[in-house]
């Protein structure tokens, strides 16, 4: 196989190379890995079923050109998740702009619909609790219709706030059903009536390295620190609390050094954060596995897959870098605090010597086992950790403890809270240290946020930055309206340090006001001598305060909104200003967009269907932006 363009593999060929062998591909434009697992299962279905099929990461498609490409196949499925406010994954968000624009183009007759030899069928994974639902997914399947190709199955909607590995199941059924009714993908393949589908154990090749003498590498090589591609070990050099001692929680401030990396920000980028595990968990697992976490290690795709069907190593994530011991591998890359998903239990199901342990972990995999996965893993949010304390003769190898039972851990992104123009080289982080009790009894500790506020002064972690859109306005005089409760109030402490050099500097600055909100004034009321001083010094002209508990009734920043709304629609309506939301997505970004409707409404003095439309346009010209989450 060919070594790809910039480092990625190429996908094998097309049915138009060679038409003896239908191929059937499956994009998947990911984030957190939920669609690349699904697209990895559905291909191993499709395999087992058709003889072939190849799972691309969506990212290959635009250093191969899509447009060239997709002309050329017959029949694709795509996997799409939505992030954020309703935008594309990062490996998806080059395709997802072509792949617009192209419709666009089709729309306005400036070009002809090109796709119109391709069959596809969408499953977008996203959750109802947000906004724009879907959002990538829809849109994905509309403009592949506008550019000519066929839909041959109704869209997939899976919803995260429900089971969505049930919502993607049902899907797949339908799916296939289409199928094997189609000439797409060739005829269906006949395993024999009685043939059980073999379990797919996906499987490193593990050499130990016994010399001590053998140095560890870094778990992740140092980078500039641009990208996710090359990360950049940097030094945390302060870690201090927020809340008061009065408060029964966590949020702290942490300044990371960027000094003598590739790193460049703005105020209102995101940086991400490899985290570890704490020393509890990794030691956990490794008792509980039998592994020696001095031991080190090499990880390799396996050499042989024999058996044709089981452990293929296309469905295993790149390996890691090596020789490690197992306890930087189990630190860094395995998700063991996260539910275990059913194909999980599956392949540990294999391991277990018992057979009572053998038979329950099989069927809590199963798609039979699905109400009782939902009682003993969904609700509760029993951990992989707890599993495998629950099923002790269930011991895994390493190879495929790492290959498909731990989800790798992902890296933590966090709104950074600081502005270049008075920290260059430092990015500053206001994180809330996750500590939930969980209904099985454990208490869940966030792997960053703990990790941060335990281990993190004087440490060093490999981060990236990710630019995003949520900008201040070109003009230091155009008015802002900003609001940001509890830990949304990070990129606007961006923004006032901003401001606050230009003001240094004798710029002009348009009115600012920011809606903060929190528990109560004197536990979680965050970065409260900072603001107070922006208010006198003219940085921040409104500080609207919303304490939520400190009253009987609820006193939430929307209901401020709502009561400032003859002082903040002429700065909308004629000041030009720009409205910034961020913070939960769930309820409170949802209420806060609803009361930018009814302060239209009642200001304007128009219908909630025109104030929808203002807020819309808002959106489109850039001056109604969210970082929310
Ligand atoms: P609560 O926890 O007392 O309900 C930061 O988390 C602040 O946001 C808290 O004061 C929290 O209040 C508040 N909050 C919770 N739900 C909200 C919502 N739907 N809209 C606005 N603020 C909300």
């Amino acid at each position: 196989p060919s070594a790809g363009v910039n480092g990625y593999a190429l996908p094998r060929p097309s049915i138009a190379d060679d038409p003896g062998k239908p191929v059937v591909r499956i994009l998947y434009g990911t984030q957190t890995g939920t669609a690349e697992r699904f697209s990895k299962q559905l291909g191993n279905d499709l395999r087992s079923r058709y003889g072939d099929s190849t799972v691309v990461d969506v990212r290959d498609v635009e250093t191969y050109k899509a447009d060239q490409k997709l002309v050329t196949e017959k029949f694709v499925v795509f996997c799409m998740a939505t992030y954020g406010d309703g935008e594309p994954t990062d490996n998806a968000a080059v395709f997802y702009s072509w792949l617009l624009k192209e419709a666009e183009a089709v729309e306005s007759g400036g070009r002809e619909p090109f796709l119109q030899g391709l069959s596809y069928a969408v499953f977008g994974l996203g959750n109802k609790q947000y906004e724009h639902f879907n959002a990538v997914g829809k849109k994905v399947y509309k403009s592949l219709k506008t550019c000519g190709a066929t839909p041959i199955v109704r869209r997939g909607d899976g919803d995260d706030d429900g089971v969505i590995d049930d919502d993607f199941e049902k899907w797949c059924a339908e799916l296939l059903d289409v199928l094997d009714k189609s000439q797409l993908v060739g005829t269906r393949v006949d395993h024999g009536a009685h043939h059980a589908a073999p379990i797919c154990v996906p499987s490193y090749d593990v050499d130990v390295v016994r010399s001590m003498e053998t140095r560890e590498v870094a778990a992740f090589p140092s980078g500039s620190g641009k990208d996710v591609h090359s990360p950049f070990w940097a030094k945390i050099t302060a870690v201090r609390e927020l809340h008061t001692s009065q408060s029964d929680r966590s949020c702290v401030h942490v300044e990371v050094d960027v000094g003598g990396s590739g790193i460049s920000y703005e105020a209102g980028d995101h940086i991400a954060l490899y985290a570890q595990n704490g020393e509890a968990a990794v030691k956990a697992v490794a008792d509980l596995l039998g592994f020696d976490l001095d031991a080190r290690i090499v990880l390799s795709m396996p050499r042989s897959t024999s058996s044709g069907d089981s452990g293929r190593s296309s469905d295993l994530p790149p390996p890691f870098p090596g020789p490690i011991s197992i306890r930087t591998a189990l630190s860094y890359f395995a998700d063991v605090l996260s539910s275990p998903h059913r194909d999980a239990l599956l392949a540990l199901s294999t391991f277990a010597a018992d057979r009572e342990e053998a038979a329950r972990l099989a069927h809590l995999g199963s798609s039979l086992g699905k109400q009782d996965y939902a009682e003993f893993i969904g609700k509760p949010h029993r951990s992989l950790l707890e599993v495998l304390q629950a099923f002790p003769s269930a011991k895994p190898t390493i190879g495929a403890f790492f290959g498909c039972i731990a989800p790798r851990l992902q890296p933590r992104f966090y709104s950074i809270s600081s502005s270049p123009k008075q920290h260059p080289t430092s990015i500053h982080i206001t994180c809330a240290v996750v500590r939930d009790l969980m209904p099985t009894g454990r208490v869940h500790e966030g792997v960053c946020s703990t990790w941060l506020k335990r281990h993190g002064m004087g440490a060093v972690v490999p981060v990236f930055v990710r630019h995003s859109q949520f900008k201040l306005p070109q003009s230091p005089k155009t008015p802002l309206i900003m609001v940001g409760p509890g830990t949304g109030l990070a990129p606007f402490r961006g923004f006032l340090q901003e401001r606050a050099t230009q003001l240094a500097s004798g710029v002009e600055l348009g009115p600012a006001h920011l809606f903060f909100g929190c528990r109560s004034r004197h536990h979680d009321y965050i970065y409260q001598e900072e603001l107070e001083g922006y208010v006198a010094s003219g940085v921040l002209s409104n500080l609207h305060l919303a304490f939520s508990r400190d009253q009987a009734a609820k006193d939430y920043v929307q209901h401020h909104l709502e009561s400032q709304g003859a002082a903040l629609w002429p700065l909308i309506s004629e000041g030009g200003a720009h409205l910034y939301v961020c913070g939960d997505a769930k309820n409170m970004a949802k209420d806060v967009h609803k009361a930018f409707i009814s302060l239209v409404q009642n200001t304007k003095g128009c219908t909630g269907t025109q104030a929808e439309s203002i807020m819309k346009e808002l959106s489109d010209y850039g001056r109604y932006q969210r970082d929310v989450w």
